[in-house]
């Protein structure tokens, strides 16, 4: 990542990114949550899935994502997709960060939500569904195993299902198939699993269909509200990265697609009408 400017102490707004729509369902939560801070969204719909991409290339797309929204003014940076939290947070944090912009701060979205199982699993078996590069990371049973080792984490994952959300294809009956056939995936190799994390930000997108597939007494968590919270603490704990923070209540929405086809969508998504920009990373 190159030096993209000098420090600024002006308030921005909190960058809000994802590979496509999914973080959408971080932003609802978290906007509702503090609604006065000013929000910048990022979706990189041009590029999505991540979830199948490498490594490389995950962290290289998130750095150019997150170098933009710090050229345009935010200080502070949410990953709201889990792929990306998983294979590129670290790099960031500990490579790129202080290099570029030691007072900015990026944040992910796997840790909150593993905060929150420990009150929730009675039979200590949780499942996870996420993208293949999510899964395959080990990322939430490592997470998971920092505080609660004993918990048995079972990992399952669907690629099929950020495409559904993204070609707005998740309420057809088409998607059921792929739906229960992970569900069923999961459940058969730990049938004492009663949690289940959809650790994906587009799967909320999917949830009615999800429940349909999943026993009775099994509960499905979505990371939303635990995200939000996590940021609100977070910023009453760092009072200096909170008056960087803009609070008049602002929204602004980017995708590196077409901007006509994201403002359908995502208005679609958050049940609201929204102004959308084309933006273009270098
Ligand atoms: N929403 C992203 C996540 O939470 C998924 C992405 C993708 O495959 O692009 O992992």
């Amino acid at each position: 990542m190159k030096d993209i400017s000098h420090f600024s102490n002006v308030p921005g707004p909190i960058g809000i990114f994802d590979s496509g729509y999914g973080g959408l369902t971080i932003y609802r939560e978290i906007q509702e949550l503090l609604p006065q801070y000013n929000y910048l969204y990022l979706g990189d719909n041009a590029r999505t899935p991540y979830g199948t991409r490498s490594f490389d290339v995950v962290y290289e797309f998130t750095r150019q994502c997150v170098k933009y929204l710090f050229s345009q003014g935010c200080h502070l940076v949410i990953l709201a997709c889990n792929t990306a939290s998983a294979k590129a947070l670290r790099s960031i944090q500990q490579v790129d960060l202080p290099a570029i912009s030691p007072q900015n701060r990026v944040l992910g979205i796997i840790r909150p939500t593993v905060e929150t199982i420990g009150d929730v699993t009675r039979s200590r078996h949780v499942g996870v569904l996420a993208t293949e590069g999510t899964i395959k990371s080990n990322s939430y049973p490592l997470e998971i195993h920092k505080l609660f080792p004993d918990i048995v984490v079972t990992g399952e994952a669907c690629p099929m299902w950020v495409p559904l959300v993204e070609t707005c294809e998740h309420k057809s009956p088409g998607a059921d198939y792929f739906i229960k056939r992970h569900v069923d995936n999961l459940l058969a190799r730990d049938s004492q699993i009663d949690t289940i994390i959809l650790g994906c930000t587009h799967y909320p997108m999917l949830i009615e269909k999800i429940k349909q597939y999943v026993p009775q007494g099994v509960r499905v968590l979505t990371q939303g509200a635990a995200v939000a919270a996590s940021l609100k603490d977070y910023l009453a704990r760092h009072p200096e990265m909170d008056a960087l923070c803009a609070k008049d209540g602002r929204r602004v929405f980017c995708t590196t697609e077409s901007d006509s086809r994201f403002c359908e969508q995502a208005s679609r998504f958050l049940e609201q009408s929204i102004d959308v920009m084309h933006v273009t990373l270098d």
